[in-house]
């Protein structure tokens, strides 16, 4: 059929969602049910926790999805759901609810590796951008630089060695009691600060590398921290945060440039949580215009996990012919 409906499901960490996307790149609804409030008090995400709450609000953020949609479950072509990476109690909910709606309706299964629903959450709002191009993907769990070669087709040239970029953001906002999640207030205290205040380490590894590490840098901040609470000196937080920030978004834009002259790529892209930082976005862009590369990134809502992702990258799968069985299973170290 030339019109396509797809039915997408997101429930691979702490938001569960759904929406309802047409023909690729037309989100009719995206709901998401975010959990953070939940889970902020014990400072990050509690899997046993995440995976309750899923199946409490599965339903209703599905029947709201095909509301707001104004779609009955007749007009459903494809049924998509996440099925890795990400915690596997959490994962399995909303698969489960995927594979029951596929069979109940007699409509196509579509499993969609997650990070490949970031990268696709790029085409939504930018409707010129078509492989190949370069990715950096910077999430809670993930910091991979990407080439897209074709929709659905990835060669990974670079990732993180340890810690994920938000992972770092995470950490470091709990060492200064901003809480979780921590891009988000770490990003807005920088604007307040100094970014050459503090010179924390930045991690470029072996010459020619593409690969990250975020590991070196978290313990330098903590370090900082420790030694100034050890000379009873006050921490400047803004400075700390906007110093901290500077580390990750100068060596996540070099390596990114760098990356892209060497495949000869005029088109960057950005997804992720982290893709949603405003000194990330402002340094990337004034990189690409130096090069003269056009940078394309999501707007925050679809940065940060949302269904509507999964439902763009479930429609190039479509249209390739994947299709899944009922034995899908959840797999929380999927690769790519
Ligand atoms: O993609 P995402 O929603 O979930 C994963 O798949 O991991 O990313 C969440 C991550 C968290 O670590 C969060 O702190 C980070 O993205 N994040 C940010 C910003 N907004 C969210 N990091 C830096 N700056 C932001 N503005
Ligand atoms: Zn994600």
């Amino acid at each position: 059929a030339d019109q396509v409906t797809i039915l997408a499901i997101e429930t691979s960490c702490d938001e569960t969602s759904a929406a309802v996307v047409e023909n690729g790149t037309n989100i009719l609804s995206n709901v998401i049910s975010s959990q953070i409030d939940l889970h902020k008090i014990y400072g990050g995400v509690v899997p046993e926790i995440a995976s309750r709450k899923h199946i409490e609000k599965i339903n209703g953020v599905i029947e709201e999805a095909l509301e707001m949609a104004n779609k009955a479950l007749d007009d459903i072509d494809v049924i998509a759901v996440t099925y890795g990476p990400g915690l596997v109690g959490a994962l399995l909910v909303g698969v489960a609810s995927a594979k029951a709606m596929a069979y109940a309706l007699n409509k196509p299964l579509i499993g969609v590796h997650h990070i490949e629903g970031h990268i696709s959450a790029n085409f939504i709002e930018h409707k010129d951008l078509k492989p190949p191009f370069i990715c950096l993907v910077v999430s809670g769990g993930h910091s991979h630089l990407v080439i897209v070669k074709d929709y659905g087709e990835f060669e990974i040239i670079g990732k993180t060695r340890d810690d994920a970029a938000g992972e770092a953001f995470d950490k470091v906002s709990r060492a200064i009691g901003l809480g979780y999640p921590g891009g988000p207030k770490i990003d807005k205290l920088a604007k307040e600060g100094n970014k050459k205040a503090i010179d924390f380490p930045k991690a470029y590894l072996e010459e020619g590398s593409y690969d990250f590490s975020f590991s070196g840098l978290k313990s330098a901040v903590l370090n900082y921290i420790n030694q100034c609470k050890m000379k009873d000196e006050k921490i400047n937080n803004a400075d700390l945060a906007a110093s901290f920030q500077e580390s990750v978004v100068e060596v996540l834009v070099n390596k990114t440039i760098k990356a892209a002259k060497d495949y000869n790529m005029k088109n960057i892209a950005l997804a992720g949580g982290v893709a949603a930082n405003s000194a990330l976005r402002e340094k990337m862009n004034k990189a690409c215009e130096e090069n003269e590369m056009k940078l394309h990134y999501p707007s925050l809502v679809y940065c940060t996990d949302n269904a509507a992702m999964i439902g763009v990258a479930a429609y190039y799968d479509y249209i390739k012919g994947v299709r899944h069985g009922y034995d899908l299973n959840a797999v929380p170290n999927l690769k790519l």
